[in-house]
């Protein structure tokens, strides 16, 4: 879907509110206006895209959204947080993004993103499902450069959702389908025009 298709959709949805909001008065007449108004509430339970705002998020700073009932994470990292993304690859269990599942081929890079900056992952352990704790203190006397921990059963993630060998979730954070609408603007749940 394009920007034209969005501003579009969201012309769409306008028009339709307003006409309902004048409808109301009329009583009845409201009725079939209502029933115009159900895909959009169908599109929203089922899980319409979700934006995100990046202007006045500062480096090393991550959100929470839910997007499809599902809790996302987005990071922006640092270049320090960046730095620490090599080195270790041989205590990774899928240091190339190599399981096609995981993420859209657009993230199956070394950083697993769109722009290097900015981590998109779902934040739901792989293993059964708990949500990972950030954890981006750099710890060199114990290996760690920052990630995520799962405080479930102790599995741990590195800056770039990839899992670590000897814990129990087998496969790296799952990147979900997104992309930059503007440069500071994420639409998660969409790539170009598959949702
Ligand atoms: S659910 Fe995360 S380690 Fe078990």
């Amino acid at each position: 879907m394009t920007d034209d298709d969005l501003d579009s959709n969201r012309r769409h949805f306008l028009t339709v509110a307003t006409v309902v909001t004048g409808a109301v008065g009329a009583g009845m007449a409201a009725i079939p206006f209502l029933s115009s108004l159900k895909p959009s509430a169908r599109a929203q339970a089922l899980g319409a895209p979700v934006e995100v705002p990046l202007a006045s998020m500062q480096p090393g700073e991550m959100v929470r959204v839910l997007w499809r009932g599902k809790l996302v994470f987005v990071l922006r990292r640092t270049e320090a947080m960046l730095d620490q993304l090599s080195g270790y690859e041989d205590q990774l269990r899928d240091p190339n993004s190599e399981v096609v599942d995981q993420q859209p081929d657009y993230a199956a890079n070394a950083t697993r993103s769109v722009k290097r900056e900015y981590l998109v992952v779902e934040g739901s352990c792989t293993h059964l499902g708990c949500a990972p704790i950030q954890d981006f203190d750099v710890r060199p006397a114990e290996g760690w450069g920052g990630g995520f921990f799962c405080p479930c059963h102790g599995s741990k993630f590195d800056l770039a959702g990839r899992v670590f060998t000897g814990v129990p979730a087998p496969t790296n954070l799952r990147v979900p389908p997104h992309r930059f609408v503007r440069d500071d603007l994420i639409l998660i749940g969409q790539d170009q025009g598959v949702a």
